[in-house]
């Protein structure tokens, strides 16, 4: 059994990495948010909206404890709360499981969460010049969280393709 799971603050690139990264390891690719959104047949944002969050947070707990007990090898995309509630952060260090944090800087995930607030709940309504102080608090409140996967990748500045590659050499 072999389950790579990344994780990592919204915008920090989990679900493109997670993608090439189970083409070249030929493991099958799975995105938690995904899932969710197949499940409830809803958007997530609908799901915030409607259900709200903490509904969202049962729903994914459920769904990664689910995935964590199972036999299956996958490589896993989480969202950016996942590790931070729950306990989820204690599934992310099993045997068997792989987790790595995908480490990005506040001035690099602002540039990318500037131009993709949209679909995201937690700051779609958010004004770009507020933006940066959220991530840096809330980036402060979740590493404790994040800090706990066994590896560490830093991104910033980096292609997808050299991520990738950058944790094949950690998994040998
Ligand atoms: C969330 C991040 C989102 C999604 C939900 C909540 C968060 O995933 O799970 O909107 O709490 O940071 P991405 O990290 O893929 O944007």
């Amino acid at each position: 059994m072999n389950k790579i799971i990344l994780l990592g603050y919204m915008g920090c690139g989990k679900s493109t990495i997670a993608k090439l990264l189970a083409q070249e390891t030929g493991l099958p690719f799975m995105d938690l948010d995904d899932i969710i959104e197949q499940r409830e047949n809803n958007s997530i944002k609908s799901i915030f909206e409607v259900k709200g969050e903490i509904y969202f947070r049962k729903i994914e707990h459920a769904i990664l404890t689910e995935l964590s007990v199972s036999s299956e090898s996958f490589v896993l995309s989480l969202g950016g709360g996942t590790p931070c509630y729950a306990n989820n952060h204690e599934l992310l260090i099993g045997s068997g499981i792989s987790s790595i944090y995908l480490k990005a800087s506040i001035s690099e995930l602002y540039d990318r969460l500037v131009q993709n607030k949209a679909k995201r709940p937690l700051i779609a309504a958010m004004k770009n010049e507020d933006l940066e102080e959220f991530i840096a608090k809330h980036l402060f409140e979740r590493s404790f969280f994040y800090t706990k996967a066994k590896y560490t990748v830093h991104i910033d500045g980096k292609s997808p393709q050299t991520v990738v590659a950058e944790i094949e050499t950690l998994l040998v």
